[in-house]
């Protein structure tokens, strides 16, 4: 989490700063802060809370005619978030700062030895360490002080220096946490930042850093250098095919209702020119593992966090009944903690919007180291997780800036049916005809999200009047769909702040239906599946407690109208895809109750989207 952003060339700084920072703000919003050289000196303004706060501060900082500086947005970790801990964070003469993403580990003896020394600290966070420790090392090479520092580190950074002594140059450093930098079209400059969407309105031509790299960043060059060797290291650029007006509202109010909309696209990305629209055959080369690799795997290991999890669960599912191969899911951060058998017949596949999320990423990592084979499922191109499996399957949701999965989630979904098919198909446990059925019902789900949208929206709006102002809330489902009512939990509480809980429909008997009396609203989905008839008798147990429901069921489904008046009705379509439809009305719930409540709904309290610590 944090988001930092440097830049050296022609423009003014500042503006370039912030616009950076903008398109980072979800990754932290505790405080930020910028820095910018002029005339030989530092110019550093900071402040606690959002962006918004440091631009009305800033005021005529913006025409600086500086043309080289840092900025940073700040998810607090080590120290609360006020304006002393926001980054930079400078040594004793003010002559140089720091912006820092990660965790110092080690930072508390750095700090005490570094104040035995002399060194002033002003501030409570592990940053501040780096600052005083390089100029500690500092002996005129700027260079040779960072290596020395880091290598005094433990941790995880990705760091951005500026020092007056070398006033047209920035350093950037990484380990474990993710740094981009841009190379500026027409001499436009260098910039680096923790995530494309910062440097899309400059420029698409970008170099990913690996972790123990640096980089020397002036207005004309972008080299790339070893931490450990100090050697120069030859590195690709990459042109990143997103543009500026995909990280835009386009007119919507929050970018959570923009992404939800986008769902359809996000799907029709993910799924097209992957799957014969005939046949239903799906072609995966990018999961790097040959037929006889597919053929030996004897288990699955699905690891992710969150939102990304809950596709996992789901994709438990159609694993096992399509491919034939048993699947256990994770939450990373579970995951390395317990005893894991695993070896080269062992596939584990994380799942992760970002790419960065650290628990998930030392999954898949201890996973490799056990011998097992490692596939990710992911958005951001180029992230540390997509260089560090043996195979990516890209989800093409487009960047989301909404701190609260959406269309990730549901391209996520897309792409492990996907996924599901092409194990299934190559592993010759799928029929044609089962193949060529499924396949289509994958390809029409798009059509049908886009067609159900704008009325649901509408729906929603006026349904949650009753409920908007509710201290808790209940989601059940069953099969397939259980893990739609933890999403519409999770969804729920990230963006209103209402206590909500997901349970599996059968589950509730067994405690948690005690909770249950007039005042407790319970979204139950029914669509008519197979476990339909044992839904419908929880749902049963719910009303005879008089709970609160709401029912998500199939359209001409009559039944449900007689359980209770707010019944939402969504088309039949296959239903091991029923989890795609049935987050579109759990999504735009939460949307609407967060909206009315007057909730921050793209930046929540206390989250931030890429989770890069553990
Ligand atoms: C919730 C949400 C989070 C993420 C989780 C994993 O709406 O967005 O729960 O799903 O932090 O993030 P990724 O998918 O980037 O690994």
């Amino acid at each position: 989490m944090c988001g930092i952003v440097g830049y050296a060339g022609p423009r003014r700084v500042v503006p370039v700063i912030l616009e950076g920072l903008r398109r980072l703000e979800y990754r932290g919003y505790d405080s930020a802060g910028v820095v910018y050289l002029q005339d030989g000196k530092l110019t550093k303004h900071r402040c606690q809370g959002k962006l918004s706060n440091l631009e009305a501060i800033i005021d005529e900082a913006i025409l600086a005619p500086s043309h080289i500086g840092l900025g940073h947005t700040r998810w607090a970790t080590h120290g609360a978030p006020t304006t002393e801990n926001a980054h930079p964070h400078s040594d004793c003469s003010g002559d140089l700062v720091v912006v820092h993403n990660g965790i110092i580990e080690n930072y508390h003896s750095l700090r005490e030895e570094l104040k035995a020394r002399g060194h002033r600290f002003t501030s409570e966070t592990d940053t501040e360490v780096l600052a005083h420790l390089i100029e500690e090392n500092l002996q005129g090479d700027l260079v040779a002080a960072i290596r020395k520092s880091l290598d005094m580190v433990e941790g995880s950074y990705a760091i951005g220096v500026l020092w007056t002594g070398m006033p047209d140059t920035l350093i950037a450093a990484r380990n474990q946490s993710p740094l981009v930098l841009g190379v500026g079209e027409n001499q436009q400059g260098s910039f680096m930042a923790s995530d494309i969407p910062a440097l899309l309105p400059f420029t698409k031509d970008v170099i990913f850093l690996d972790d123990r790299e640096f980089a020397v960043l002036t207005a004309g060059d972008c080299s790339v250098y070893s931490l450990v060797s100090g050697e120069k290291v030859e590195k690709n650029i990459t042109t990143i095919v997103w543009n500026a007006a995909m990280a835009e509202k386009a007119g919507y109010k929050h970018f959570m209702l923009k992404e939800i909309f986008e769902q359809p696209q996000a799907i029709t990305n993910t799924v097209s020119g992957r799957i014969d629209p005939e046949s239903g055959q799906v072609d995966l080369p990018e999961i790097g593992l040959a037929d006889h690799e597919l053929n030996a795997i004897e288990r699955i290991f699905l690891v992710a966090c969150g939102t990304s999890w809950h596709a996992a669960l789901v994709a438990k599912y159609w694993i096992e009944k399509y491919a034939g191969i048993p699947v256990e899911v994770d939450i990373a951060s579970e995951f390395r903690y317990r005893t894991l058998l695993i070896n080269e017949k062992v596939l584990t596949i994380s799942i992760s919007q970002s790419g960065e999320t650290a628990d998930t990423l030392a999954g898949i990592r201890l996973a490799k180291k056990l011998g097992g084979k490692v596939v990710t499922i992911c958005n951001v191109v180029g992230s540390t997780m997509t260089r560090e499996a043996h195979g990516t399957v890209y989800t093409h949701a487009g960047p989301e800036i909404g701190v609260a999965s959406t269309k990730a989630f549901i391209s996520q979904l897309a792409a492990l049916f996907l996924l599901t098919l092409y194990l299934g198909q190559r592993r010759h446990v799928l029929s044609n005809e089962k193949s060529r059925e499924l396949g289509r019902a994958l390809i029409g789900i798009a059509e049908v999200v886009q067609d159900i949208l704008p009325g649901l929206e509408t729906r929603m709006s006026q349904l949650i009047d009753g409920f908007f102002s509710c201290r808790d809330f209940l989601f059940v489902g069953r099969g397939v769909n259980f893990p739609i009512a933890l999403e519409g939990a999770l969804k729920l509480k990230e963006i209103s702040y209402i206590h909500a809980e997901g349970y599996a429909a059968g589950e509730l008997k067994h405690g948690p239906i005690a909770l249950i009396d007039k005042e407790m609203p319970v979204l139950a989905l029914v669509p008519q599946d197979a476990v339909y008839q044992k839904v419908i008798s929880n749902v049963e147990e719910i009303k005879a407690r008089q709970g609160r429901l709401i029912l998500i069921g199939t359209e001409g489904d009559g039944h449900l109208k007689t359980i209770t008046d707010d019944v939402i009705y969504l088309p039949a379509v296959h239903e091991d895809l029923n989890p795609i439809l049935y987050t579109i009305p759990a999504q735009l719930l939460a949307y609407a109750v967060a909206a009315r409540r007057g909730c921050d709904v793209d930046q929540p309290r206390n989250l931030a989207k890429s989770v890069t610590v553990e």
